[in-house]
């Protein structure tokens, strides 16, 4: 069995075109359409490991909002969501890997420089893993440091937001890199009407007088798998949740303020620019844990949330 993989290492394996291949042998055409125009799609889901092996976190609605994706670009993925499913798995079993991150990615390769390459270019589908701890590093736990970006999140009549296009994140990188230089670990982008939107890679959630709100793809978000699970999870709890439009002093006149994503996962704010939140956060305390619960196969609820990687457990060993 190898060793596991480090923070940010990357597996020695692709499946790559229905076929599983190390990674050396992997050679993207130096014209690949979607290298110079972000022409694909892609997603990233998280395998967690358990005393039970992985366990993936809703790794078909995953692929589903993947095929969703694709449609919306004309990519003809070769497989269907049930398919890439199988493939995800099978490529962790030969990576041998505890736990993982995923990274399918359907996109458009070489034939043409038209932009019109559902006409021309062949769809290929990799699938790529790498290991991920915490996205934000080590301090995550305690609150990550927020500015408002002065980028705007792109309006969804120029670019679908609940697609998880490649060029959409052009977006997002010139938001995080603006983040990171002013000293920050995250942004949140106001949409073209200056409404919340969402952070680069994450929804955001506030809490005031114990009721949690997040906004909804009219703020031009992506719809993330994250946020629809937070959203049963607090159901689940007994916590009242509202959905609506989001706006700056919403943030600011909140007692808590939450990410959610794959990589994010619960990840709590400490501040927005110079306005900072307490230390203490109760609800988002209670959200982030029966998160974690439901990612490691722990909550008997949503036990089809998990698609085990090895034989599932038997029921009474995960309630
Ligand atoms: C822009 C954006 N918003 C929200 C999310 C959260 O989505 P999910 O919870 O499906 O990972 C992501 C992450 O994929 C994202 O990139």
């Amino acid at each position: 069995m190898p060793a596991p993989l480090e923070h940010m290492q990357i597996a020695p394996f692709y499946w790559f075109d229905g076929e599983v291949i190390p990674r050396e042998k992997l050679g993207i055409h130096p014209f690949a359409h979607a290298l110079h125009y972000g022409s694909g799609v892609f997603e990233g889901i998280r395998a967690y490991a358990t005393p039970h092996g992985p366990a993936v976190f809703r790794l078909r609605e995953h692929m589903e909002r993947l095929a969703r994706s694709a449609a919306v670009y004309g990519l003809q993925p070769a497989w269907n969501a049930e398919a890439l499913c199988d493939a995800a798995l099978e490529i962790i079993r030969a990576a041998e890997l505890e736990s993982a991150y995923i990274r399918p990615l359907v996109f458009f390769g070489e034939r043409t420089i038209s932009l019109a390459p559902r006409f021309h270019c062949p769809t290929h589908v990799l699938i790529a893993l790498r290991a991920l701890g915490n996205y934000f590093g080590t301090g995550q736990a305690n609150g990550i440091r927020v500015t408002l970006s002065p980028w705007r999140k792109f309006s969804s009549k120029a670019l679908p937001s609940t697609v998880k296009g490649c060029g959409h994140y052009a977006n997002s990188v010139l938001a995080m890199q603006d983040a990171v230089e002013r000293g920050f670990d995250e942004a949140i982008l106001l949409n073209d009407r200056g409404e919340v939107a969402e952070g680069t890679g994450e929804n955001v959630f506030v809490v005031k007088n114990g009721v949690v709100r997040t906004n909804d793809r009219s703020a031009d978000v992506l719809h993330g798998i994250t946020r629809a699970s937070v959203i049963e999870l607090c159901g689940d709890l007994g916590i009242p949740i509202e959905i609506g439009p989001l706006e700056v002093d919403d943030l600011h006149d909140a007692a808590e303020v939450f990410f959610t994503g794959t990589a994010a996962e619960v990840t709590p704010l400490s501040c927005i620019d110079d306005h900072l939140y307490s230390g203490v956060r109760p609800i988002t305390a209670r959200i982030r844990s029966a998160y974690l619960r439901a990612v490691a196969g722990e909550d008997p609820l949503h036990a089809d949330w998990i698609t085990w990687v090895g034989a599932a457990p038997a029921q009474s060993s995960v309630a």
